[in-house]
């Protein structure tokens, strides 16, 4: 492929800024997995589904395998790599290890950053079941925990 398939972006991930070259047609999932060797994003269905490659964009909850990476240039990204700081899990993580809301884990990161969005956005309100559900009805697990997740995220949301 010549230059011109090629573009340099810059983008801030889990908060340390990035400058990368990159194939115009890369996937975020692609860049982040391939490029950057942040493997917490999974490819489920590849095809917006499933999501399990959800990453927050400036805060906003993407499909990152049907999000073009280029899209990211000057914006912030967040994986689940970056949700432990100091080697502490975030009180969404933290939920969901005590609730058991983990079985194989494929779905997990995917599901952490959808409940992290949906907290960061509810912080101190009362929310409901179908609320919770909403937020996540984007996020698919093969395990069918769907009870200790809703628990989870239910408790992490709690002041
Ligand atoms: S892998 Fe992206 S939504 Fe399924
Ligand atoms: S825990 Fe296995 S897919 Fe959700």
């Amino acid at each position: 492929m010549t230059d011109q398939g090629f573009r340099e972006i810059i983008f801030s991930i889990n908060g340390k800024q990035r400058t990368l070259y990159i194939d115009i047609r890369s996937s975020l999932l692609e860049v982040l997995r391939n490029e950057l060797g942040l493997t917490g994003a999974k490819e489920g269905c590849g095809v917006g589904e499933c999501g399990a490659c959800s990453v927050l964009v400036d805060d906003v909850l993407v499909d990152s395998c049907i999000y073009l990476a280029i899209w990211a240039d000057g914006k912030a990204i967040r994986t689940i790599e970056g949700e432990a700081k100091k080697g502490k899990l975030s009180k969404v993580q933290q939920s969901y290890v005590k609730e058991g809301a983990v079985q194989c884990g494929f779905c997990t990161p995917g599901f952490i950053m959808a409940s992290t969005s949906f907290t960061e956005k509810n912080k101190g309100e009362s929310v409901t079941e179908d609320e919770i559900r909403k937020a996540h009805a984007g996020n698919l697990c093969r395990c069918t925990g769907y009870q200790n997740i809703l628990k989870a995220v239910e408790k992490s949301i709690e002041p």
